[in-house]
């Protein structure tokens, strides 16, 4: 049974209407909706029969080095062979040279790899590799279109291991009058990528812009088609990079991979641990160092707070790497239960080297940076507090508590305040266990 029916969509996101729009209800975007022709097919096939999980067999999938150990452990341990992943970021923020980092990498290891520029002419790309070091590679082939056909006629010819696309958005089929960029194109040109990986496993990386809300431009069903999605990012005045992986169908997606972008490349910092403190005997009324999880790393970071006397009407709150309403409630539990008056104050926060902590664990060092920049008198040194605070003031439990503490020891720090019931097992480090913040002023503030 086949039923043939007229559909309008948005090129931008995606939204289906039976009549063409001017504008689209769903985005606001101006003369975005194209006349898409559906297909809509029932078919039964009569040899199809579901299997138990017994008859399945089982099959290793084979994982290849990218030759870059930090996006290998985003990977979970490398590239899986017919693996599509998506890499996405801010413009500017590294991804073509990442790429081409793994281009030439994978080319020495005796790959065939093509890369396909759709931005950027054969002379940028020369720039680009000459600036990080990369010489002749007997494998590593550019192609600068941005054509499918033309792009999958190559294919076909010289039969690459790798495929790298800069960038997807700029791809399209021009048998389709849809332009680039549409939901229609990106769509059409990862199905024909990903269909060209599965066949012949090939691994394909495919770069994707984002756009100003921070999401994956063209439809969310790329995220989907993909096998691996990657974020790069970083903050624009900081040199640091954070690769984090959002959907892995190969591995775990808890593990990131830290770059610092140099004059001449972008270099891999596989210790990342102490990058965000500068001192650890530093001791300054505000400062708290607290040990922060990203993934399955474990990350020093410092928490300053900064609280003076205010002379607005509404005392300005301005926190800086920390989530608004956290902060907000673990001061609000401060007047509470400690009887501070912070309504005539002006409270500052700052994470060290432009981090973002959104985690509970952090609440015990922000409530503590806070009490010590009001009484001014600095917490102790060398020490760090974890603990997520309760509205009653009481201190509970946070998750990984045991390499918070065994990382924050091996960088010399010899005191750790954290929940009770979660200190007896460190022999490294001296832990004082707390159970309501009341406690935790007393111990370190004497009231
Ligand atoms: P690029 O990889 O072009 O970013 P994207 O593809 O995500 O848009 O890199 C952009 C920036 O990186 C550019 O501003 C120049 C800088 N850069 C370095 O600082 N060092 C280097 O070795 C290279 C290649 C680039
Ligand atoms: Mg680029």
């Amino acid at each position: 049974m086949t039923k043939e029916k007229k559909i309008f969509a948005c090129q931008e996101c995606g939204y289906l209407s039976v009549r063409w729009l001017g504008k689209c209800p769903s985005c606001g975007a101006w003369n975005s909706f194209y006349e898409e022709l559906t297909h809509q097919k029932v078919s039964f096939n009569e040899n199809q029969k579901p299997h138990l999980i017994s008859e399945i067999k089982s099959s290793d999938s084979i994982r290849v080095s990218t030759t870059i150990g930090e996006l290998d452990r985003t990977l979970g341990g490398g590239i899986v062979e017919g693996a599509v992943v998506l890499l996405s970021g801010e413009p500017g923020i590294g991804k073509s040279t990442l790429v081409l980092l793994v281009a030439a990498g994978l080319s020495n290891h005796g790959k065939k790899v093509l890369y396909v520029s759709a931005e950027e002419s054969l002379q940028q790309i020369k720039m680009r590799a000459e600036r990080l070091g990369i010489k002749n590679s007997e494998g590593l082939f550019f192609l600068p279109e941005n054509e499918l056909k033309a792009i999958g006629n190559v294919l076909e010819s010289i039969i690459p291991d790798t495929l790298i696309i800069d960038s997807i958005q700029m791809i399209y089929d021009s048998e389709f009058e849809y332009p680039f960029g549409s939901v229609f194109q990106v769509r059409r040109v990862a199905q024909f990528l990903i269909e060209w990986a599965k066949k012949g496993n090939h691994s394909v990386f495919l770069i994707g812009h984002i756009t100003k809300e921070g999401s994956i431009a063209g439809p969310k069903i790329l995220e989907h088609l993909v096998d691996v999605v990657l974020y790069f990012e970083g903050d624009k005045l900081s040199n640091l990079r954070i690769l984090r992986s959002m959907k892995n169908r190969f591995g775990s997606t808890d593990e990131i991979g830290v770059f610092r972008m140099d004059v001449s490349g972008l270099i891999e910092i596989p210790d990342s641990s102490h990058l965000f403190i500068n001192n650890i005997l530093a001791t300054h009324p505000g400062l708290v160092f607290f040990p922060t999880q990203e993934g399955r790393r474990t990350i020093l970071v410092e928490i300053q707070s900064l609280v003076t006397t205010s002379y607005l009407g509404i005392p300005r709150r301005t926190f800086t790497g920390l989530d608004y309403n956290r902060v907000n409630l673990i001061l609000a539990v401060l007047e509470k239960k400690l009887n501070m008056n912070l309504a005539n104050k002006d409270v500052y926060f700052n994470v060290s080297g432009g981090l973002k902590i959104t985690e509970p664990a952090a609440d015990l060092a922000i409530a503590v940076a806070t009490i010590s920049s009001c009484r001014d008198i600095p917490s102790p040194s060398e020490t760090v507090f974890i603990g997520e605070i309760a509205l009653t003031g009481e201190i509970r439990p946070v998750q990984h508590i045991t390499s918070r503490i065994k990382e924050a020891a091996r960088l010399g720090f010899k005191q750790a305040f954290v929940p009770i019931g979660c200190g007896d097992s460190f022999s490294e480090i001296k832990t004082m266990e707390v159970g309501w913040l009341g406690e935790v002023s007393h111990t370190i503030f004497k009231g």
